[in-house]
């Protein structure tokens, strides 16, 4: 088989990349480990930017976001058990859309078929070969049979734990990470959320989080210690604790029910450079991870793919070496975005050597926060996300 640009991962990064190339006439195959029933159960975040929902409607996948999700023009922040708000719209202009990176997928999956575009899923043993040279390949596994695809390009929107970023020379590659000392609970419940806005708590006990679906369906994270297990966690402990990191007027008020999904997630920052090598590119996860403190993450795997979409759409259309910019142009965002979650994950999480000081620090800047237009405009401008 032979394509133009041959697409590791069928995740968000790797269906958009495709539905977005095959919209402006460069021919994509996917590629997918799983099967496509296991890629759609996956529980994932669901804020993003106003440049993502503008990607997904360039990609023609906005319909359902468009009816479905809900536009924020909020977000709210509390300490020592007392809320306030940031107003995001009044501070950038802009706004964040709820909607569930699950929907997205299923969105993406159901455009890619309506487009006939190619995602192979179930293929084992994806290896990439020749990639710094003229004429890559890469070779797959599927129900015991060998395949090889030719392309020109290969995108490697494989996730963290994928093959993309590990067939790059160790001598090239640089990594940069810090793992946090916790984790977070998640839990996600089928009754109405606790408030309208997407609420982030710091408290002396651990950060909470208080996000949503849809006015029936609930998302809420307590941080835990890093070793931490979901079984551990009776339905009724998670709310209890919940709680006592909250607002009264909202931990009153919050309605409970049985959890449909609990997990524990592990916090990490991590980047790699660079995001290309030969005719490599890394897209998303597969190059960078972030805490999702400040919920970048599926919003800069969409950066990455509008940077990489537009790069190609160039290179065949005439201008040759217009991807040679793609790397430093994402790791400019990149970079940004890491460095807001990280400081947003430093101020609301308590740190297992945190001393009572510490504590006070943390408060003293969320209670600056609240009284700083400057400030909360700052954070507001790192929210809703940087312009492309
Ligand atoms: N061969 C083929 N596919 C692979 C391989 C491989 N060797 N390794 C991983 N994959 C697939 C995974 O099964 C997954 O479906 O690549 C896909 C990667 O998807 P994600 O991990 O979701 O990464 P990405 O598409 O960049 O989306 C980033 O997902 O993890 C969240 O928080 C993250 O919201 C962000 C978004
Ligand atoms: C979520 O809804 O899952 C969510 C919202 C905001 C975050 C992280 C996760 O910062």
């Amino acid at each position: 088989m032979r394509t133009q640009v041959c697409i590791i991962g069928g995740g968000p990064s790797g269906l958009l990349l495709s539905q977005l190339l095959h919209r402006s006439g460069v021919d994509t195959v996917v590629l997918e480990r799983q099967s496509r029933e296991y890629v759609l159960g996956r529980i994932r975040a669901g804020v993003l930017e106003w440049g993502s929902v503008e990607t997904l409607r360039a990609a023609g996948v906005g319909a359902r976001m468009d009816r479905d999700g809900d536009p924020h023009t909020g977000i709210e922040l509390a300490a020592r058990n007392r809320g306030f708000r940031i107003d995001l719209e009044a501070f950038t202009g802009k706004r964040v859309m709820v909607y569930g990176q699950t929907e997205i997928t299923a969105d993406l999956y159901a455009a890619r078929d309506a487009m006939g575009g190619v995602v192979i899923d179930r293929a084992e043993g994806v290896t990439l070969h020749d990639l710094d040279r003229d004429a890559p390949y890469v070779t797959y596994r599927r129900n015991g049979t060998e395949h090889r695809i030719d392309c020109d390009f290969v995108a490697g929107c494989d996730g963290f734990h994928g093959v993309s970023r590990k067939s790059m020379p160790a001598s090239v590659l640089k990594e940069y990470e810090r793992v946090y000392p916790f984790g977070w609970l998640g839990v996600l419940s089928e009754t109405p959320p606790a408030t309208k806005e997407i609420l982030y708590a710091n408290h002396e006990r651990g950060f909470a989080l208080c996000s949503m679906r849809n006015p029936s369906l609930s998302r809420y994270y307590i941080q835990v210690p890093l070793d931490e297990k979901a079984e551990n966690w009776s339905d009724e402990a998670f709310w209890d604790e919940l709680r006592r990191r909250l607002p009264p007027d909202i931990a009153d008020g919050m309605v409970t029910g049985p959890s449909v999904e609990k997990s524990v997630a592990p916090l990490r920052s991590f980047v790699a450079e660079p995001m290309q090598w030969g005719r490599l590119f890394l897209v998303g996860d597969a190059a960078h991870i972030v805490p999702p403190t400040g919920a970048k993450g599926l919003n800069l795997a969409v950066g990455d793919v509008h940077y990489l979409w537009k790069a190609l759409e160039a290179e065949y259309g005439g201008y040759a070496g217009a991807v040679r910019g793609y790397s430093d142009r994402a790791l400019a965002r990149v970079w940004n975005a890491m460095r807001f979650s990280w400081s947003f994950t430093m101020t609301m999480h308590r740190f297992p050597e945190q001393t009572g000081y510490d504590q006070r620090m943390q408060e003293t800047e969320i209670s600056y926060l609240e009284q700083s237009d400057s400030a909360q405009r700052v954070l507001a401008e790192q929210y809703v996300g940087l312009p492309y």
